[in-house]
């Protein structure tokens, strides 16, 4: 059988992608076939497409991108337990091809959808969400009265790292790029919203912990502000380097930016390493959930775009002008 998906020919730009019939396969032994409702589009899908920074995550072109989305299980390989025809499920992680109608995905790394959530709602969130969880309570476990930074405020993580943040008992501090954009992210919750181009971020840190610097900083444009962001740790504070939207930060020398700083950490984590395990996947899709549920969490979803349309969520995305959450409808 086959199905409409957004075929990437070669690496580049975002009309490198076209819309064409893509050929689906009976599922593996431990795989589902999915007819996916929503897509969540993610920044790292723009990575993917351009093969800027790292193409050796990419399959051989042509291939299908995109590594989150909720669908109906429409049929199971012959070892599958636990998912059945009819499940409305949703995953996270690669392999990619969630830029499709319908593919097959290994069990693994499926989570079923509880009642009472929308499928645009988990496309939104459940990759970001889980992000958000391991971020704020793995790679460093925020207090009541720690000080942290969010970069990217407004965007689709910030947001989402603010309105958890903020229910844990954080100051926050966020960096955007406009005014408009501080406005958003303080009605995520972010206490101190910072217009990069107008304040420095380093004394706003430093002024609002009296003197103590940020706990962590969670770290997601990359070569622009990653110096200034280790200028803002107290010592032993952490640096969450999750992501470089604006392209990969220079090497870090332990001794000269750690050492000097005050026995500094830094981390350069990834979800697919925080959700390998099962029940890993199982407890950050929980914790998530519930955050979902007691309205900690919420989906801003302020771009829909229809999946044969991709190529315009991603020049849009890329602009950087984007506030909130992006998801694709196949
Ligand atoms: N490691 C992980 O597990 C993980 C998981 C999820 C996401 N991520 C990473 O988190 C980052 C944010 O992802 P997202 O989907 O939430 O994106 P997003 O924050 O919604 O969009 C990116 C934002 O970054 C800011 N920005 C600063 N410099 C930019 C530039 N040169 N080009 C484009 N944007 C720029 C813009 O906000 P301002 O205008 O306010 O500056 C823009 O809106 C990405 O690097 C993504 O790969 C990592």
């Amino acid at each position: 059988m086959s199905g409409y998906a957004q075929v990437l020919h070669s690496l580049g730009p975002p009309d490198n992608m076209r819309w064409e019939r893509w050929p689906i396969s009976a599922p593996a032994a431990d795989e589902v076939r999915l007819r996916h409702t929503a897509i969540g589009f993610n920044f790292a899908d723009t990575y993917h497409r351009s093969g800027i920074p790292h193409p050796w995550l990419v399959p051989p072109c042509p291939v299908v991108i995109g590594f989150e989305a909720v669908g109906i299980v429409e049929d199971i390989g012959s070892e599958v337990t636990g998912f059945k025809i009819g499940d409305r499920v949703a995953y996270a992680v690669p392999p990619l091809g969630s830029y499709s109608e319908v593919r097959n995905y290994p069990t693994k790394h499926l989570v079923h959808v509880p009642e009472g959530l929308q499928d645009k709602q988990v496309a939104a969130l459940l990759l970001k969400g889980m992000t958000a969880y391991y971020l704020l309570h793995q790679t460093y476990s925020v207090q009541p009265g720690d000080t942290i930074l969010v970069h990217a405020a407004a965007g689709a993580m910030g947001q989402i790292l603010c309105q958890w943040g903020k229910s844990l008992g954080a100051t926050i501090v966020g960096t955007v790029s406009t005014d408009k954009k501080a406005e958003a992210a303080h009605e995520a919750g972010c206490d101190y919203p910072v217009v990069r181009s107008k304040e420095s971020f380093v004394d706003k840190v430093w002024q609002v912990s009296d003197g103590e610097g940020a706990a962590v900083v969670y770290e997601s444009i990359g070569k622009d502000t990653l110096q200034r962001s280790l200028d803002s740790l107290r010592p032993m504070g952490m640096c969450a380097a999750y992501g470089h939207v604006s392209g990969p930060p220079d090497p870090v020398d332990i001794i000269r930016d750690l050492g000097r700083r005050g026995s500094l950490f830094i981390t350069r984590p990834a979800i697919m390493h925080y959700v390998d395990k099962r029940k890993d996947l199982e407890l950050a899709a929980k914790k998530l959930f519930d955050a979902i549920s007691s309205g900690i969490v919420e989906a801003n979803v302020n771009y829909e775009y229809a999946l044969k349309d991709a190529p315009k969520a991603h020049q849009t995305v890329e602009s950087g002008k984007t506030v909130g959450a992006t998801i694709l409808t196949p």
